[in-house]
């Protein structure tokens, strides 16, 4: 690997627009590293990635985002192996029509769409740290309108369904690009929440009731490829363009304005204080030199 070849971390990389990001970071010239559910699909998605791009740098490794132990190990893993990351692309996300938890006993889509954002970020925020422009691109959506932060219930334990499910946690997204932007001690570390539009892929058929399923399949209809659905994604990841335009909200590879859910500023810093606290974490920023 040159030396001057940028790193980047996809999660969720190996089908419709985290691999088409992976693939897009990858043909810009940087190391892409993909985290998947199993070895099995990080492999397969290296291999689909390479039978388009032979020359490709990819490292596929297995990680169930929504278990925090495993997203703690992986972490470990890649900062073993590189003392430098200068992009995290958190664009992992899942639609479940019924409640259900991890075995760690966190609401499996809280904890695959929020809370991995934030572990996964603290996780690497020291090799972020190594890079003169590194960036936190958090895969967002406009649903984010209809979200709502329920701080006293996040996984909606009382009264779940997959609609409010998906609002809050792409509100989240949102809510955590902004005070990660706030709160950060490196100016160098930039965020991005981004929407992708809509984009044909099978996420409203993995894990959804036959009504969910059907819905999708009509609505995603007219949504663009995963190829075309990336681009935010990507440009806000390596585009020499934006570095230090943090804490904004994108679509089209421009800025776009945040629905009225995203102006509560109780609804920002809890969510930031309760995140932390079921994650356990004490420095998010790892500012602690001497303890
Ligand atoms: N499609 C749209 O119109 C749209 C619009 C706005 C925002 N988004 C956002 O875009 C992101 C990507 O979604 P997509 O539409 O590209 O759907 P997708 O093809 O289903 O991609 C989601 C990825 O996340 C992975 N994933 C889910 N749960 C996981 C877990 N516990 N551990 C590891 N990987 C896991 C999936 O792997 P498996 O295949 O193993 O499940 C898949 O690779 C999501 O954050 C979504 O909310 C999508």
């Amino acid at each position: 690997m040159s030396t001057q070849q940028k790193i980047f971390v996809v999660s969720g990389a190996n089908s419709g627009l985290g691999l088409e990001t992976s693939r897009q970071i990858a043909a810009a010239g940087n190391h892409v590293i993909l985290l998947c559910r199993t070895q099995e699909k990080a492999d397969r998605a290296v291999e689909e990635i390479l039978r388009t791009n032979p020359g490709a740098n990819l490292t596929g490794h297995a990680c169930d985002m929504s278990l925090m132990e495993e997203i703690r190990d992986a972490s470990a893993k890649i900062l073993e192996a590189h003392q430098r990351i200068d992009g995290i692309v958190n664009n992992v996300g899942t639609w479940l029509s019924d409640y259900t938890e991890t075995r760690e006993g966190i609401e499996t889509v809280f904890a695959t769409n929020h809370l991995s954002y934030v572990l996964l970020t603290h996780c690497l925020y020291p090799a972020l740290r190594q890079s003169g422009d590194s960036r936190v691109v958090n895969v967002a959506s406009n649903a984010h309108s209809y979200g709502k932060i329920n701080l006293e219930d996040p996984g909606y334990k009382k009264g779940y369904h997959g609609l409010k499910s998906n609002g809050q946690s792409k509100l989240a997204n949102v809510y955590f690009t902004e005070e990660f932007h706030n709160r950060r001690p490196d100016r160098q570390i930039s965020s991005y929440a981004i929407s992708p539009g809509l984009v044909k892929t099978d996420i409203g058929l993995k894990r959804t009731n036959w009504l969910h399923s059907l819905a999708w399949k009509f609505r995603r209809r007219k949504g663009q490829t995963p190829a075309e659905g990336a681009r935010t994604s990507v440009f806000c990841a390596i585009d020499p363009a934006v570095a230090n335009q943090s804490g904004l909200y994108w679509e089209n590879c421009k800025p776009k304005e945040t629905f009225k859910s995203a102006k509560n500023d109780a609804w920002r810093t809890g969510l930031w204080e309760m995140s932390n606290e079921l994650l356990g974490i004490d420095d998010y920023f790892h500012e602690k030199v001497n303890d």
